[in-house]
């Protein structure tokens, strides 16, 4: 295996909206779909998408969801030895699109939320023998940081991408990770320092790396990717695109990064198809819908 996620994943319950309601209104909205999401997933999936090797590790509800979400990865080719089976709800996410294609996200973690230390070992032999392993903060942290030390055990990589924002991530527990993800407001909530103008980002990431951390990947949507490391800072330019919805299109960009670095080791230029992916990702509706697959993806950079 390439890849272990170790994460969510939700049903993806999608609004189309003209607005959202004021406390006590009903209003209508023009449009729906219902989707397979969460952090995790939808970062497996666009990796396993573009020809990585990916286990899951992750667990669902006892309800009509979780059949739907099982089969869902074995489509996509995601091997679900380890996807967990819990006597709880599955965890669903009410998604708000408004026309500005801007998203409003709601997450009940429900069975994620029993994702413990304890499965990650019951995986143990099978995700020391992935080359990647990738977290979200869809599940809880004590699991997160225990994924990390895992990590760091077994000499294998690991990606965390702090989303949801979570203020009470403690740095100190983390910064072993080879790659840390965040995108402006995570930034600036695990800082404490602003973001508004480039430079702000770059004071900003700089003070991760002088907290320990040795990649620091700052997604800063429109205005592109800024990468921060020893002896290294650079900006790399979005791809400009008309969006239609970007829900999703930050694990886009992660599962996408995940599939090349692992595949080639060059950080930059899987930042650079990583930025294409998630470009081309909010030219269509929804979040696992709108991933391209290996040869849609060729096409679009060849
Ligand atoms: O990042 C988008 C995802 O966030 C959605 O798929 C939703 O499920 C939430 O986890």
């Amino acid at each position: 295996m390439d890849i272990a996620v170790i994460g969510s994943n939700m049903v993806d319950l999608i609004s189309y909206i003209n607005r959202m309601p004021r406390d006590g209104e009903t209003v209508e909205a023009p449009d729906f779909a219902l989707g397979c999401g969460g952090k995790g997933a939808n970062q497996a999936v666009a990796a396993a998408r573009l020809g990585s090797a990916v286990r899951m590790v992750t667990r669902v509800g006892n309800d009509l969801f979780a059949d739907n979400t099982v089969a869902n990865f074995e489509r996509n080719g995601i091997d679900t030895t380890y996807v967990l089976r819990t006597a709880a709800t599955s965890g669903v996410a009410p998604i708000f699109v408004n026309p500005d294609s801007q998203n409003s996200i709601i997450i009940v973690q429900g069975a994620n939320s029993l994702l413990t230390p304890a499965d990650i070992d019951a995986a143990a032999t099978e995700i020391s023998k992935c080359k990647l392993i990738v977290l979200q903060l869809e599940i809880p942290l004590e699991t997160v940081y225990y994924a990390i030390d895992f990590g760091v055990k077994h000499g294998i990589d690991v990606l965390l991408n702090p989303a949801p924002a979570q203020p009470d991530l403690l740095l100190s527990r983390v910064r072993a990770c080879t790659y840390f993800t965040p995108n402006e407001s995570e930034l600036s909530l695990l800082t404490g320092m602003p973001v508004e103008t480039i430079p702000d980002v770059r004071n900003a990431a700089h003070t991760l790396l002088e907290a320990g951390m040795r990649n620091v990947i700052v997604t800063l949507g429109g205005r592109g990717v800024l990468w921060v490391a020893e002896g290294v800072d650079m900006l790399l330019p979005a791809t400009p695109v008309e969006a239609v919805d970007t829900t999703g299109a930050g694990d886009a960009f992660i599962g996408c990064f995940s599939h090349y670095v692992v595949a080639t080791g060059d950080i930059e230029y899987s930042l650079r198809m990583a930025n294409r992916y998630a470009a081309d990702s909010v030219t269509k509706r929804g979040t696992q819908t709108s991933y391209a697959s290996k040869e849609e993806f060729a096409l679009l950079h060849s």
